[in-house]
């Protein structure tokens, strides 16, 4: 982990929130998440997890609250520290992956992203109102229910990757049962919404109960496998 200056390039809108692109040699690989200072505060606690919605070479994109958006602008350099937490493991080559969102599928695209680029596809299912119009058009979309579209779309894909309520989680699980019947223990990975004020395993905020006992979102996650989420 280590300390950086982003620089934003540009802005993007996408629906009601802002999506920033900045030029960065601190670029968190998918599932890892850095943590920013939005502000000139020295207060550690002061930073904010950003998760990255799309992930390149020379930088990352990440997307704002419209009342965080008011702090970035092009031209503006961001601190940022990391990268925070465990990456994913990688995607095949020509793999199916299925992502599953209730409201914001943006932490999940980096994850789209590498499958289309290796030669695979991608599928979301939403079941929230998003501009739908701003993601790659590769991108299979459905929207719906999650629990039933996700044992529609289960049997399909060869890696899933969940963002939403806690709640979701155990009928989603059931569906992927159903669609699938036992899959490997890293067929599925679901991402912790804990806070993480400290993105260093410190403050305790971030924990998670998993069947193998409490685990830190920041250091153990952020992505879990989904048969371990309690
Ligand atoms: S954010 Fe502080 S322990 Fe994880």
């Amino acid at each position: 982990m280590r300390q950086a200056a982003a620089h934003c390039q540009r802005l993007e809108l996408i629906g009601e929130r802002v999506r920033a692109h900045f030029d960065s040699d601190l670029v968190p690989a998918p599932g890892q998440f850095l943590l920013a200072r939005l502000t000139p505060a020295f207060d550690p606690y002061l930073r904010r997890p950003l998760f990255p919605t799309l992930i390149a070479d020379s930088g990352f994109a990440a997307d704002f609250d419209p009342a965080d958006s008011a702090l970035i602008a092009p031209g503006v350099w961001i601190d940022v520290i990391g990268p925070v937490g465990s990456a994913v493991p990688d995607i095949p080559s020509r793999a199916r992956v299925l992502l599953i969102a209730d409201s914001d599928p943006a932490v999940l695209l980096p994850l789209a992203s590498q499958a289309i680029a290796r030669g695979g596809a991608a599928t979301l299912i939403i079941s929230a109102r998003y501009p739908l119009e701003s993601l790659d058009p590769e991108i299979e979309v459905r929207v719906g229910g999650l629990p039933a579209l996700t044992a529609e779309f289960a049997a399909a894909a060869d890696l899933i990757f969940i963002h939403c309520h806690h709640s979701l989680h155990r009928p989603i699980h059931h569906s992927i049962i159903q669609s699938r019947g036992l899959a490997p223990r890293d067929y599925a990975f679901a991402l912790s919404r804990s806070p993480m004020p400290c993105g260093v395993g410190a403050c305790g905020a971030c924990a998670v109960k998993t069947t193998r006992g409490w685990k830190l979102a920041c250091v153990d996650g952020p992505f879990f496998y989904s048969t371990d989420i309690d």
